[in-house]
């Protein structure tokens, strides 16, 4: 007989523990072990406990082993959390198998040797066959559903408890969830708010509600939001930073004349647009979307153009906005020069189409749907032994469980939008539809976004400057761990896993679209280290850049308004706080947006953020060196970043490495 010595790790995660029997089966390349019970195994929750197994003869070079929890008629059947299981041979080889997976009763599940493996690399026929089981049983677990004609495939789904318990929230996560949410709506009911249709009487009455939940911030914007150098700020560092551009002409639908401008020191909009001092907001995505209705009533939806002049102080400030995107005599360029009201008006129009465009534009689509592309099409796609799978999977956590919850109740047809935005309804899945048209590939890589809309040298562009330095991190990481497996272009293009995990992105994801750039295949190494830093991108800093700032820029919601009741006002002269109160949301609809917003930037308490690896999927020595050093690099920017706030009116926090998690999990 031979003994081998097997240390299992259970998780410390609350619940990871388990009363029921474990058993364990070892394959390898000479033989396979009994279905053994692990007797004496200690499973509690953060336990690391050894037992010996004994074979008849030794089983050659250990591939995988086999464990399974039935259930126990004398105990609860509950699930286990093991974080990994080590096995050192009769010849003192050990092996380490990562796990890091609930197991619950039933079938056993197989887990291999730590060691990546490509699809080419499998020596063994135990190994290619464990690969093709894996596979098909995740294409099962993890099916493509269509969500809606030109909007991208979801994960197939009734609900967030219908989901493979390995994507669900955690115990924690879940919990608190929950208490917010019911937190929130409970204290909304009791105040009679919930469920009041009128129209706000005097701001000084949102105030009342307002300072139940502020934030430093959003107690800021509530002082400042009717300052112009606010309402610019947004578009560089608010919660939308994707939108402005520069520019070197006006859009022919824009007639901004020089006798409309009239600014200190400016020469004219040629010379300044030339001197690189011109920027431009264009929410044309929009266009010809008809507005929602709210209980019965029409609502509007706007779809502005906003030029900006940077001044020669380097603040940025808006000079003229145009609200529909056809010029006409009903449809007036707004100035600053123009009455109070009129003014404050077409900003506030401004804000409420921005509403629209960043909520589902650049933070649903552009963050969460296509995370969970990714997320989808590698679960089904690349096997737990892969690279690449060892590398994104902790950048899928909780994706497809947020995202369930979403379409249940933000964008379904019970949903907020549905019941309480401009944007809900047919509205929404075809601004979807048009968003994800309009999606480029380089619109997805911060360097080459940056460069397509000339921003690179605008003062004061916090968003870019951390955004830039993190792209950069997260790409020599990547580059790093991919140059470390793929040796040559030839290995990339052989990886047939890779090859279907990008063209089912591709496909499922971004509909065949090719004007979107995105790759169809990989054929380089350089091509897929761009792709798979993108991915990471998306998933972690890009999502935190638009999520985080929620509250803080719309929880006061004049400044961030969901509908708009009326239309906007078709000549100059006709507006009054009568008219803006009327205009704005009413009670109901601003309390609901507030709740929304107040719970999606709220911070779980078993938040990971980015480039913390705290379950150990590598097993080889060089992947764990750059996750250390990646980890270490992030730290030193969120002390430069820290630094730098110290100094600002606004701290821009957003990229600070330390609050942006490592997944789309708001
Ligand atoms: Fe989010």
């Amino acid at each position: 007989m031979v003994n081998y010595t097997v240390t299992v790790y259970t998780g410390n995660r609350i619940t990871a523990g388990t009363v029921n029997n474990v058993y364990i089966k070892m394959v390898g390349t000479d033989g396979k072990s009994n279905r053994t019970w692990l007797k004496s195994l200690v499973t509690s929750r953060g336990s690391v406990s050894t037992c010996t197994v004994s074979c008849p003869n030794s089983l050659g070079r250990l591939v995988l082993i086999e464990l399974d929890k039935p259930p126990n008629p004398d105990s609860r059947d509950d699930a286990w959390f093991p974080e990994k299981v080590e096995i050192k041979s009769p010849k003192n080889d050990v092996y380490t198998f990562p796990v890091h997976c609930w197991i619950c009763s039933g079938d056993a599940q197989i887990f291999r040797e730590g060691t990546a493996l490509r699809i080419f690399d499998e020596s063994h026929s135990l190994g290619q066959n464990a690969r093709k089981e894996e596979l098909i049983q995740r294409s099962a677990d993890y099916e493509w559903d269509s969500y809606a004609p030109g909007v991208p495939h979801t994960i197939k789904a009734d609900g967030p408890l219908t989901l493979p318990v390995a994507v669900q929230f955690s115990f924690t996560k879940a919990t608190e969830f929950l208490f917010t949410v019911v937190a929130g709506l409970v204290e909304l009911k009791i105040k009679g708010l919930a469920d009041n249709p009128e129209n706000w009487k005097n701001l000084d009455d949102i105030d009342d509600v307002f300072h139940n939940k502020d934030t430093p911030l959003s107690d800021y914007v509530q002082e400042h939001w009717k300052e112009d150098w606010l309402f610019a700020y947004q578009f560089l560092n608010g919660v939308n930073p994707t939108l402005i551009q520069r520019i070197k002409t006006l859009p022919e639908n824009f007639p901004v004349t020089d006798d409309m401008v009239s600014i200190p020191g400016f020469s004219n909009l040629y010379n300044e647009m030339k001197q690189g001092n011109v920027y431009l907001c264009d929410y044309k995505n929009l266009d010809g979307i008809l507005a929602h209705t709210i209980q019965g009533m029409q609502q509007h939806l706007v779809v502005p153009l906003v030029l900006l002049h940077k001044r020669p102080d380097d603040k940025l400030m808006p000079i003229a906005i145009q609200l529909k995107q056809t010029p006409a005599k009903d449809n007036p360029i707004f100035l600053p020069t123009d009455s109070t009201y009129d003014w404050l008006t077409a900003k506030i129009f401004v804000r409420s189409a921005e509403f629209v465009e960043h909520e589902l534009n650049a933070h649903l689509l552009r963050t969460h749907l296509l995370a969970e592309i990714f997320a989808v099409s590698l679960l089904r796609n690349l096997p737990m032994v892969h690279p690449l799978y060892k590398l994104l999977i902790p950048h899928t956590r909780y994706t497809l469980h947020i995202n369930e919850l979403a379409r249940k109740q933000l964008i379904g047809p019970t949903g907020f939008f549905n019941n309480f935005t401009a944007s809900g309804g047919e509205a929404l899945t075809k601004i979807l539809d048009r968003s994800l048209s309009s999606i480029t590939y380089r619109s997805l890589c911060i360097p080459d976004d940056i460069t397509d809309r000339d921003m690179q040298d605008v003062p004061n562009f916090y968003y870019r400057d951390d955004g830039l330095q993190l792209w950069n991190i997260i790409f020599k990481f990547v580059q790093g761990v991919i140059q470390f497996y793929y040796k040559s272009d030839d290995e990339v293009q052989r990886d047939s896993e890779v090859q279907t995990w990008i063209g089912d992105i591709f496909q499922y994801g971004f509909l065949s679209q090719p004007q979107t750039g995105i790759p169809q295949s990989f054929t380089t190494v350089p091509e897929l280290t761009k792709f798979v830093t993108m991915v990471i991108f998306t998933s972690s800093c890009q999502h935190a850049a638009v999520n985080g700032g929620q509250y803080d820029y719309g929880g006061w919601m004049p400044n961030n308004p969901a509908t708009m009741q009326r239309p906007p006002p078709t000549k100059k002269g006709t507006t009054s706080e009568a008219t803006m109160l009327a205009t704005l949301p009413p009670i109901n609809v601003t309390v609901q947006t507030m709740a929304i917003l107040w719970l999606l930037s709220r911070k779980s308490s078993d938040f990971v953020p980015l480039g913390h690896y705290n379950e150990d999927h590598y097993t080889e020595a060089t992947p764990r060196q750059l996750q250390a050093a990646v980890a270490a690099e992030l730290d030193m920017l969120s002390i430069v970043i820290n630094n730098r706030n110290e100094g600002l009116e606004i701290p821009y926090t957003y990229l600070d490495p330390k609050n942006v998690e490592n997944s789309v999990a708001i």
